[in-house]
């Protein structure tokens, strides 16, 4: 379970996030929906580990992970994220870039997990190659796949779908939709464009003006 509880962040004067409150059971699917700019990417930083909040606290199965000063490591919190843009490591191949996350298992139970997670996401011939030989999208599922590879409780993604065309759009949803289904992990689903969430997400907030609004179930 994730709480996040009066969560305040200001960068300088700017005040980003005005008491953010959230609780969302394991396994739960949420979409947060808003404009660019009201904190969609800093609040799933907070989430991860990667920003401290000001004030307020984010706890995992009852545990606090974050506050003020502050923070629980983020490989430590069961999370795959994907950014924004992919932030694939160029220097690894995609074979490379998803078994990061396997580092600590052994050998064969690696291989056969990472052999099972590019099926899943279709990368099956792509394994070689490196991240500047891949499209937009093929780029973007190495990223998903990578997050998915150490088999995280929960999925954070923040606008999985931005920069793609129209194609690659729609064969990306179809991904996340499936992986969703298939695996146990929860989601986290920050976006702009609401026809997005009409697939993944049972439950969507709204970010405005700092706060989380609007609770609608579907
Ligand atoms: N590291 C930072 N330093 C200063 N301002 C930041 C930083 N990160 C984000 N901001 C500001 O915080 C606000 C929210 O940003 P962000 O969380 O990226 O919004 P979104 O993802 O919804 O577009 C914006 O006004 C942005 O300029
Ligand atoms: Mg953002």
């Amino acid at each position: 379970m994730i709480e996040v509880r009066a969560v305040v962040k200001r960068f300088g004067e700017v005040p980003v996030l005005e008491g953010v409150s959230l609780e969302l059971e394991r396994g739960a699917s949420l979409g947060i929906l808003g404009a660019s700019g009201s904190g969609k990417t800093t609040l799933l930083r907070i989430i991860a580990g990667l920003e401290l909040p000001e004030s307020g606290e984010v706890l995992m199965d009852g545990r606090v992970v974050s506050r003020r000063g502050w923070g629980m490591a983020p490989h430590r919190r069961g999370l795959g994220f994907v950014f924004q843009s992919p932030a694939l490591w160029p220097h690894m191949t995609v074979a490379g870039n998803v078994s990061f996350g396997l580092r600590s298992l052994a050998a064969p139970e690696a291989r056969a997990r990472l052999g099972r997670i590019i099926e899943d996401t279709g990368l099956g011939r792509l394994e070689q190659r490196y991240p500047a030989q891949l499209s937009g999208g093929q780029a973007r599922r190495v990223a998903i796949a990578r997050a998915l590879a150490p088999q995280p409780e929960w999925l954070l993604m923040d606008e999985p779908l931005s920069n793609l065309d129209r194609a690659a759009r729609d064969e990306m949803l179809a991904l996340v939709e499936h992986i969703v289904a298939e695996s146990r992990a929860g989601l986290i689903y920050v976006t702009h464009d609401e026809s997005e969430l009409e697939r993944l997400a049972c439950r969507v907030l709204r970010l405005t003006e700092g706060r989380l609004i609007g609770d609608e179930t579907r």
